[in-house]
């Protein structure tokens, strides 16, 4: 008999068709958010899930769908699965490193870019009929290049975005991470480790990072922001929680930071009220990694790791990119 795997949410049928040259496959092809108790019962019998990042898989779960051996998700962030209540249970999961870094780059560059230089309020002006004459001053932002480019957390795509500040823009970088890179690393992307405080006092435009975790809920608040130039941006591609929405919200209305590029949000799709309101913020529905050609990648990828979990395929055994890959000497 066929093994059976579910895929929680709609994804790229030609994701789907490969699943389905090893599996008994079922589908969520009208792409409904399914509460816990739903998705438990239709993993019942399943030994494989498909995720596409934000469905929470906790101990409670893990413990209704014992049979189940692998879930791998088409994201890179994986703070929506209890990694240790996985690993405990023998259940091998992955994520989607790589195949999105340059994309997501390119869009926390854009953001950045776009709060800068005021693109999205330039636009609502013009589109509500209110453009009449140029102006000196209208819709003068701040400059990107050869300014201060701050990154909060270096690793793959916090690197990716120093090197098109550093070589494209001709920005000086400064990051602060829970490591410093090597010294070969920190020279080829032109970048330099400081402490957070200085990173907050110094840098024009500050991107965000880093992983989700209670550790990193609200690193950036109402202290943090106070910190920063009254010029600065600050540009969130990450996660929600690791900023505090309603304190950022507060520090753009006051002017106490220039502008916002925020592509997510605490408790999204909910987007706190008060950001709605404000000008001085771009914000964008979590599409950093939204390109087609990158969303089919991470797509496959989730599925070259689900089906080498499962024991088929070219790379049986060995998912390309597990993050518990020692669960697998118990499968
Ligand atoms: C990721 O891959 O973590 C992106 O945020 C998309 O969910």
């Amino acid at each position: 008999m066929r093994q059976k795997v579910l895929v929680a949410r709609a994804v790229f049928a030609d994701a789907i068709e490969r699943l389905r040259e090893h599996f008994e496959v079922e589908t969520n092809d009208a792409d409904d958010i399914w509460s816990q108790a739903e998705m438990i019962r239709r993993l019942q019998g399943k030994v494989g899930l498909f995720i596409t990042g934000t469905q929470p898989i906790d101990a409670v779960l893990l413990a209704a769908c014992p049979q189940l051996r692998a879930v791998c998700s088409m994201a890179v962030g994986y703070n929506n699965v209890d990694l240790p209540a996985c690993t405990a249970r023998g259940v091998l999961v992955s994520n989607a490193p790589d195949v999105l870094t340059q994309t997501t780059a390119d869009f926390g560059f854009a953001l950045m870019m776009a709060a800068a230089r005021r693109i999205t309020e330039s636009e609502h002006f013009l589109r509500r009929g209110a453009w009449t004459k140029w102006s000196y001053d209208l819709f003068a932002g701040a400059d990107v290049h050869g300014t201060t480019l701050g990154i909060l957390g270096m690793g793959r795509i916090g690197q990716a975005i120093a090197r098109r500040g550093a070589l494209g823009f001709g920005m000086r970088v400064l990051y602060h991470n829970r490591s410093q890179l090597g010294a070969g690393v920190e020279a080829e992307l032109g970048a330099s480790y400081v402490t957070k405080e200085q990173l907050l006092r110094t840098c024009d435009h500050l991107v965000l990072v880093l992983p989700y975790s209670p550790a990193s809920h609200h690193t950036i608040g109402a202290v943090e922001l106070a910190l920063m130039k009254a010029t600065a941006t600050l540009t969130n591609i990450a996660r929600g929680g690791i900023v505090d929405d309603a304190a950022l919200a507060h520090a753009l209305r006051e002017r106490r930071i220039a502008a916002a590029g925020l592509d997510v949000f605490e408790g999204e799709p909910a987007v706190h009220p008060d950001l709605l309101t404000l000008p001085n913020v771009v914000l964008t529905p979590h599409i950093a990694s939204a390109s087609l050609p990158t969303r089919r990648a991470m797509a496959h990828l989730a599925v070259d790791n689900l089906i080498a979990a499962l024991g088929a395929g070219p790379h049986a055994g060995r998912p390309p990119t597990a993050l518990n890959p020692e669960v697998l000497a118990r499968h």
